[in-house]
């Protein structure tokens, strides 16, 4: 696609076809959409918000588990991506609020959260389409470089690559960034049975050519969805300047 715009039209309109197609039952009775934060997703959000606002899409029979969240920032922090989460989509559309999920990264025992975030997920019958963007790294979620390619929701220290990244939205000021984050692993994201990448700008152009010509490694996570049976990769011109 031609704009990181173009691309929000796209993945928009599938979500909400392949939502609007779901016929709920006694055995499934709710469409489960896996979602990141970050700003590659912001167009698709806005379409998704400007659908329901005109009566095309409802969320009514939707459930969501986000991809991760920082340690130890409050939830109701600036930056955190609960508060990301709040702001730009969930209090736009006709979700119920229960029907959202979003790692705890102030849970007391983080590991039982992580723990009880998978098995919410199959609850549900497991993830229909998991959203997700790409890190300047090629890390999937908070999936770093070196993560296992069948790692579970767990704890990840960020890489230093990451902070720097994401300095930006504290100030430019690197020691607020947090160290750590809750994130959903490869192998959360490769059970779900669709996964859509959204990779837009120039700022991802080395990270994409990486994932997409150099095989399956774990150095640049988002490669593993090389071996998903049903990926696809949305994303702008800049983003394909290395390819
Ligand atoms: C963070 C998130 C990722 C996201 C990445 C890229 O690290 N944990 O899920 O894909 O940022 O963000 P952006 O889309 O703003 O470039």
């Amino acid at each position: 696609r031609d704009s990181p715009e173009q691309v929000g039209l796209y993945v928009g309109d599938y979500l909400a076809k392949r939502i609007n197609e779901f016929k709920p039952s006694a055995e499934k009775p709710l469409f489960v959409l896996g979602l990141p934060t970050g700003s590659s997703p912001l167009p698709t959000y806005q379409r998704l918000v400007e659908l329901v606002q005109r009566g095309d899409l409802s969320f009514k029979n939707v459930v969501t588990f986000n991809m991760d969240e920082y340690v130890g920032l409050p939830r109701d922090h600036p930056e955190s991506y609960h508060t990301f989460m709040y702001t730009n989509f969930f209090s736009k559309i006709d979700i119920q609020p229960n029907n959202t999920h979003i790692l705890d990264g102030e849970a007391e025992d983080l590991l039982h959260e992580c723990a009880e975030y998978e098995r919410k997920i199959k609850s549900v019958g497991g993830i229909d389409i998991f959203m997700g963007g790409m890190g300047e790294d090629g890390h999937l979620a908070f999936n770093e470089p070196g993560s296992s390619l069948v790692s579970r929701t767990r704890i990840k220290t960020l890489a230093y690559d990451t902070i720097l990244a994401n300095a930006r939205f504290f100030n430019n000021d690197l020691s607020a960034v947090p160290r750590m984050a809750l994130t959903v692993g490869i192998a959360t994201l490769m059970d779900a049975r669709e996964v859509i990448l959204v990779v837009t700008g120039q700022k991802k152009a080395m990270a994409l050519a990486q994932c997409i010509e150099n095989g399956i490694n774990h150095f640049w996570t988002a490669s593993a969805l090389h071996s998903h049976p049903w990926s696809l990769l949305v994303c702008d011109e800049d983003a394909t300047l290395e390819l």
